[in-house]
């Protein structure tokens, strides 16, 4: 583990932060003659470093949550795996809020003029903001995240920009679950989590978060972010070949903690089965291993990104299964190694990832297979797996493969997203831009 930063560092890498160079024209990597930024323009608000930049500064105050530190570097991707590293990171998913906001500068249809814009960015790190209610001094208060960012947007800093739409055309990144920050407000404020969600203040504003409710217009899940950011369209194709060629020995396999729970639940039938499975002979499926079971126990794989995935390397399918909240990362290391998925809940991706993730597509790139089928029918993992065919294995691996840039975020002054290639960030900014327009379309024809 790299060692924290001193925090003079943290200081100093706050004000490199505070100063971004502006995204120039010439280092863009959009020539001018093929840009057309009709309806994409975006306008960044601009905020008082409280509301970002100085939130890292108290990166390791908080005697509850981790000391996040070591994930700030390089723009929240994090230090690299190692020394000659140019695309493995030892990122932080929670560090979405920085990666968002370096990759928006460089945005090619930024734009400085409040009437030309389609869209306002907040670079607000808000998920980073609400520690200080989930852990630290301010956890008797946590119904008033958001009101002193709310008081500045609508009515300090040039309040013609908010009171144009009333926020129906601002967004922003929380990188956190969206269930962390919706205490109704009537609430004991000791019970977990902010209310920064809830507060009528924000409603129209769309919140792009790591995990969102299936119900409020305004939320939509981005894909945590991996370790593996390319800067270049080269690396990304000779990484693909990689998995490409990669044998795969393994039928199944797992990643995730080692606890096994005394009530039944899908975890603790995976655990089971597959501890069942290394007894059992793999002779005849073409596999050397029926199942793995990479134990991430205690956070050891969070930012060692090769714990798991030379193993995903050689598996063909990695199952994905609910923990304490439905979504997981591993989700998105396993495409960026081509294990198919395997999901066993509808909120773990389908209800989430509908901009990234054709909703019609998942039945061509992943398998689904219903928790309760596992934990109370007796249906096994594994005879649902053995009876897919070896030839419609491989083209689910080859969509699991088209869909890998799709959940990349490419390293920031790359040149990997020539239009074609979309990364993550390019889709999402793509998905708030429709939505921000049609609900002006609506909130116009009220
Ligand atoms: C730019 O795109 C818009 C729609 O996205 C289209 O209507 C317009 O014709 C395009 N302009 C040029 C010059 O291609
Ligand atoms: C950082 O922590 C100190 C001490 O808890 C607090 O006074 C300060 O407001 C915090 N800064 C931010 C930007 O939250
Ligand atoms: C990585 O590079 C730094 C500075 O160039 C050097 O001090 C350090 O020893 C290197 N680490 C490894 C593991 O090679
Ligand atoms: C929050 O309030 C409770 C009682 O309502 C009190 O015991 C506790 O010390 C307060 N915590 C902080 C951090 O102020
Ligand atoms: C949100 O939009 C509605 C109209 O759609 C408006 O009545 C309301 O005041 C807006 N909320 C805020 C906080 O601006
Ligand atoms: C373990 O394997 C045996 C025989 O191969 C089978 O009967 C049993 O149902 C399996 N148990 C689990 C949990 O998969």
């Amino acid at each position: 583990m790299p060692p924290p930063l001193p925090t003079t560092a943290i200081l100093l890498l706050a004000a490199v932060l505070l100063h971004f160079p502006p995204p120039s024209t010439a280092t863009n990597q959009y020539s001018n003659a093929d840009k057309n930024c009709t309806n994409k323009w975006i306008f960044i608000r601009q905020l008082p470093p409280r509301f970002n930049t100085d939130l890292l500064s108290n990166c390791s105050v908080y005697p509850l949550f981790d000391d996040f530190c070591p994930y700030v570097p390089n723009h929240g991707l994090g230090y690299k795996t190692h020394n000659k590293s140019q695309s493995w990171f030892r990122t932080d998913p929670f560090m979405l809020e920085l990666i968002f906001h370096r990759r928006m500068l460089e945005y090619s249809c930024l734009t400085t003029t409040p009437n030309q814009a389609n869209a306002f960015y907040v670079p607000y790190y808000g998920g980073m903001d609400s520690i200080k209610y989930l852990y630290g001094p301010e956890v008797n208060n946590s119904f008033q995240h958001g009101k002193d960012l709310y008081n500045y947007l609508s009515q300090k800093n040039s309040p013609a920009i908010w009171n144009k739409n009333l926020g129906h055309d601002h967004f922003m990144v929380l990188s956190r679950s969206a269930w962390d920050l919706n205490q109704p407000l009537g609430n004991d404020p000791l019970l977990f989590g902010t209310s920064f969600l809830e507060l009528p203040e924000f409603y129209n504003v769309t919140a792009l978060t790591l995990e969102a409710r299936a119900y409020p217009w305004q939320e939509r899940a981005l894909p945590y972010p991996t370790s593996f950011h390319p800067p270049s369209l080269s690396f990304l194709k000779s990484w693909i070949n990689r998995v490409k060629k990669s044998k795969r020995s393994t039928l199944m396999l797992f990643a995730g903690g080692g606890r096994i729970s005394a009530n039944p639940n899908i975890r603790k039938s995976i655990r089971l089965e597959c501890e069942n499975a290394t007894q059992m002979s793999a002779d005849g499926t073409g596999y050397s291993n029926l199942c793995e079971f990479v134990d991430c126990s205690n956070g050891v794989c969070e930012h060692d990104p090769l714990k798991f995935t030379k193993p995903m390397l050689q598996a063909t399918f990695c199952l994905q299964p609910p923990g304490d909240t439905p979504t997981r990362r591993s989700t998105f290391d396993s495409i960026i190694a081509g294990c198919i998925p395997v999901f066993f809940d509808e909120l773990t991706a389908k209800k989430q990832y509908g901009w990234h993730f054709p909703v019609d597509q998942y039945h061509k790139f992943t398998v689904f297979i219903q928790k309760e089928e596992v934990v109370f029918k007796g249906i096994k993992i594994l005879d649902v797996l053995k009876s897919i065919p070896g030839n419609e294995i491989r083209r689910m691996r080859e969509r699991v493969i088209q869909m890998m840039p799709r959940v990349i975020y490419r390293r920031h002054g790359s040149s990997l997203g020539l239009k074609e290639l979309k990364d993550a960030f390019d889709i999402a900014v793509e998905g708030t831009l429709k939505r921000i327009k049609s609900r002006l379309k609506e909130v116009a024809a009220q």
